[in-house]
């Protein structure tokens, strides 16, 4: 058993006052120590302990009471998400070349900062929009937003929010298809 240093008493009493509770400290400065020490005073309690890696979680199960089930961010995701959803995790990646033919988009020209002009290739198109649903996805937003979508800074600021607007359509279709257990890809 460790003697807590005042720091991780304070840690203990502030949770076991029931108030939300953020610590934040380097590597090595004590967060699972603490955490278990946590646990053990909140014996009547449960507790979830959600890290990121596998081994992380295996070393977790070791060190903390019963009273605690410790998990990966991804397993909780995984359980919490429908069977159909997931069984689409094995299905090929469509390429982005493949999912502008497929949404009828074709290169455009469009002007640069620098008063040139750059072509936009299907390959490129079809990549924003897959990068603007990721990035909807990793958001807090309820629904895709045009500044979910990635637009390469050389273009032209009035040019780059058209391009957004214009394909924010795509975006909207393509997180549609990844969330239809029916979807065929990836
Ligand atoms: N009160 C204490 N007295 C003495 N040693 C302690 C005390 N609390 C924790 N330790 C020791 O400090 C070391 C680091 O603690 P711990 O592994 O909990 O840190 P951590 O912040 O979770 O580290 P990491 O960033 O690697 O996850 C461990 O060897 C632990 O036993
Ligand atoms: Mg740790």
């Amino acid at each position: 058993m460790l003697n807590p240093t005042n720091e991780q008493i304070a840690a203990i009493d502030a949770t076991a006052s029931g108030a939300p509770v953020k610590l934040k400290a380097y590597a090595g400065a004590t967060k699972t120590s603490t955490l278990t020490m946590i646990a053990e005073r909140l014996a009547d309690r449960r507790g979830k302990y959600l890290a990121f890696n596998k081994d992380i979680v295996a070393d977790a199960r070791r060190k903390f009471p019963a009273n605690v089930s410790t998990q990966t961010w991804h397993s909780l995701a995984y359980s919490a998400t429908h069977r159909a959803i997931t069984a689409r995790l094995n299905l090929a990646k469509e390429p982005p070349h493949h999912l502008a033919s497929r949404y009828g988009l074709s290169a455009i020209k469009v002007p640069t900062v620098i008063g040139k002009s750059v072509e936009l290739s299907p390959f490129q198109l079809g990549r924003m929009v897959a990068d603007g649903s990721a990035r909807f996805c990793r958001s807090a937003q309820a629904a895709p937003e045009a500044w979910h979508i990635p637009v390469d800074e050389k273009i032209e600021q009035a040019a780059a929010e058209e391009l957004r607007s214009m394909l924010l359509p795509y975006v909207v279709r393509h997180w549609d298809e990844s969330a239809d257990p029916r979807g065929r890809t990836c």
